[in-house]
């Protein structure tokens, strides 16, 4: 059995049949957005009704669950997490229960400015920016909507926060924004966060996606070299972590590749995600999803909850197989699932 963290094994750890231990639990906390990423949602888009979406009680209990099975890391996701009201008060909430190490969020960065500062004091631990483009008319093409500078501002504001290593994702499609690769580069750089791009999955809510829109890791790699210079692998201390570090040879900071597509790291991938209105996911591309709001709503038991968790685990397959000829691709967009 893997373990993670150096830590002993815990006997109720959620072990799928591959011995992957699951210590990282990503929670959605909307799926409303402020953008319309063309590689999340479609333009007309219908959200889920209030009701629906699982309230911080109901989260905050689902966490503490998990992390008696062994879940030690949270990624709060949406959507876009900013637009739920109150987020500060859920990562307070969070950060207090047992067992909890770390408390991340992914954001498109548009409510940052206004947010950082409550962010970083209710605990939040890291944060992920997306950053696809350094150019209004791509953002505009790629979020059908404008605001690169409040963007650019919230990114300041979380450096100006205290937030350490702060990573931006980019997600590069072919004829959008490949020639942002370079100056999204520099402009980490310069400023001392980390890029990381991630390949363009099947995911988009038009499902427009063909192999040609990705621009793979290696080609990013290449790109990047070619302006730089050359880059050497960094040690990955732990394997789960999807993103293959690379250190600039001139000494000047590091990137991230995520190659899910060309170089799947489903073998070691040790998460599970619970979409806003409270499904429980084994995978990005999961095609059945366990209902953990319909036992919470039904006055369920925390063992109830925590065997429905291990159910979900239980029945992870090996890796996504896009490349399959069977590859069904999940119903649902990125936006109903949580990145
Ligand atoms: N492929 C790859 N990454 C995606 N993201 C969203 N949709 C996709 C997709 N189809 C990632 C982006 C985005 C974050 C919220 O999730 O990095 O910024
Ligand atoms: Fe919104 Fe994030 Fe989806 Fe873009 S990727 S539409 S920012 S949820």
């Amino acid at each position: 059995m893997q373990v993670t963290d150096g830590s002993l094994p815990n006997p109720s750890a959620l072990v799928d049949r591959f011995g992957r231990v699951h210590t990282n639990l990503r929670i959605s906390v909307t799926d409303r957005c402020n953008i319309r990423c063309v590689y999340c949602m479609p333009e007309e888009v219908r959200f889920l009704p209030r009701a629906e979406i699982l309230s911080f009680e109901e989260i905050e209990r689902v966490v503490r669950i998990a992390a008696g099975l062994g879940v030690t890391k949270i990624r709060l996701t949406g959507g876009e997490p900013l637009i739920r009201a109150e987020l500060p008060e859920l990562i307070a909430r969070l950060v207090a229960i047992a067992g909890i190490r770390e408390i991340a969020l992914t954001t498109n960065g548009l409510l940052l400015a206004e947010q950082a500062r409550a962010l970083r004091e209710a605990g939040l631990h890291r944060l992920n920016i997306s950053l696809d483009t350094l150019r209004e008319d791509v953002f505009f093409q790629l979020s059908r909507r404008t605001g690169l500078n409040r963007v650019l501002a919230g990114i300041d504001a979380a450096a100006g926060a205290g937030f350490g290593r702060i990573r931006l994702n980019a997600v590069i499609i072919r004829g959008l924004n490949e020639s942002e690769i370079v100056p999204l580069v520099r402009f980490a750089r310069e400023r001392g966060f980390e890029m990381r791009f991630i390949e363009f999955m099947p995911l988009d809510g038009d499902t427009l996606w063909t192999r040609e829109h990705v621009v793979n890791g290696e080609e990013i790699r290449r790109r990047i070299e070619a302006e730089f210079g050359p880059v050497s692998p960094v040690q990955r201390n732990d394997p789960s972590q999807p993103a293959s570090d690379y250190r600039f040879l001139d000494g000047n900071g590091t990137m991230g590749l995520i190659n899910p597509v060309s170089l799947p790291f489903c073998s070691s991938c040790n998460r599970v995600r619970l979409t806003a209105e409270g499904k429980l996911r084994n995978c990005l591309f999961s095609t059945t999803e366990w209902d953990i709001r319909a036992l919470l709503r039904a006055e369920q038991s925390d063992d109830a909850v925590a065997k429905l968790m291990r159910d979900c685990v239980l029945q992870k397959k090996p890796g996504h197989g896009i490349d399959s000829p069977e590859f069904l691709r999940p119903e649902r967009a990125m936006y109903q699932i949580g990145g």
